[in-house]
């Protein structure tokens, strides 16, 4: 595993909370062993198929984004760039996932382990198969051993046991439940991973920003824009070579916007603040022509992402 410069340069511009980056290339290369990047996982997805309509409350909305957030979670998981998205991928079971010396096939992984975190290590070598969410919320036990019944529970079980990461606030663990919530059944549909999409949940994301704004939550805005960023971190990564270079600016100085925001709604100066979101949301609608266009010389483009993988590992 090499140290990049392009990920430390990321992290450092687009990651005030540390590196990130869902399924991120970058991350994923720096901290998980060669082999873990699998070119299927990372340019197809199983279609969401949420249910209740195509408006969500704001709690589903957040959780949402923090499902699909490495700044969830603690240790490697974040380090690496994995969120929930990144196993459970629109909330069916990631069949491609696969870490060397932690999985035994893929779709497995051993989520007791000192990898992810010293203190859960049960010292023993047992991947679990990674289950679907869909339907989670009819389900009376949850886990391979079935012991638990609340979602909410395991879900912090999941946080700060299995993936060292902090202890939740209560407004997120809503979040988080809210969201799988709205995984109801459902076929998987594979789906490939474009750049129009990703921009496309940008906006999305941009929306949930709007209620703390409304609201005057600081702290929520930070939070909300702190994930966002990270989200545009893993658009950025994606965005490599020469050629691509104004489209990666596009994303960086969207990256800075938000960072703007944030400062303005931590300063209390909330007019402004939400005179600023309306201005980025316009432009994430309506991408400049060098952004939009990127995705075939991108690592949107399986055929480049394949030959980068090759490289890579
Ligand atoms: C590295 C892969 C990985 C990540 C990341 C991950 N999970 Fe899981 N998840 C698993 C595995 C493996 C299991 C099976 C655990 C068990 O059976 O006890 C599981 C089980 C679950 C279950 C129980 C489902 C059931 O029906 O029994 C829920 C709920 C869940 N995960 C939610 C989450 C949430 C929410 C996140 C993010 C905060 C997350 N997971 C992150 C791999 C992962």
């Amino acid at each position: 595993m090499t140290r990049r410069t392009d990920a430390l340069f990321l992290a450092g511009l687009l990651l005030a909370a540390g590196p990130a980056a869902a399924q991120s290339l970058s991350g994923a290369r720096e901290w998980l062993p060669p082999g873990s990047l699998s070119l299927d996982a990372l340019s197809l997805r199983p279609r969401e198929q949420q249910s209740g309509g195509d408006r969500h409350s704001f709690y589903a909305e957040y959780g949402r984004l923090a499902f699909r957030s490495p700044l969830v979670l603690g240790g490697t998981a974040r380090k690496a760039g994995l969120s929930c998205q990144a196993c459970h991928a629109n909330g069916f079971a990631t069949v491609d996932f696969f870490i060397p010396g932690l999985s035994d096939a893929h779709g497995r992984i051993d989520v007791s382990h000192a990898f992810w975190n010293a203190r859960a290590d049960d010292h023993r070598d047992n991947p679990l198969e990674i289950p679907s969410l869909r339907g989670v919320k009819d389900r009376d036990r949850l886990g391979h051993d079935r012991r638990m019944a609340s979602l909410r529970e395991f879900t912090r079980r999941v946080i700060v046991t299995e993936f060292a990461g902090a202890e939740p606030e209560p407004l997120l663990l809503d979040a988080l439940v809210a969201y799988q919530e709205t995984l109801g059944p459902a076929d998987a549909v594979d789906t490939p991973v474009t750049l129009a999409g990703d921009l496309a949940d940008i906006l999305r994301h941009l929306e949930t920003l709007a209620l703390p704004l409304a609201e005057e939550e600081a702290a929520l805005a930070e939070q909300i824009a702190t994930m966002l960023r990270s989200q545009l971190g893993f658009i950025h990564e994606r965005l490599q070579g020469e050629t691509l270079a104004p489209a990666r600016g596009i994303v960086e100085a969207w990256s800075r916007h938000l960072e703007e925001i944030a400062g303005l709604a931590e300063a209390g100066h909330w007019p402004q603040a939400r005179t600023a979101l309306a201005a980025l949301k316009q432009e994430v609608a309506g991408p400049p022509p060098a952004l939009a266009g990127a995705g075939p010389a991108s690592l949107y483009n399986p055929v480049r992402l394949k030959a980068w993988l090759a490289g890579a590992q």
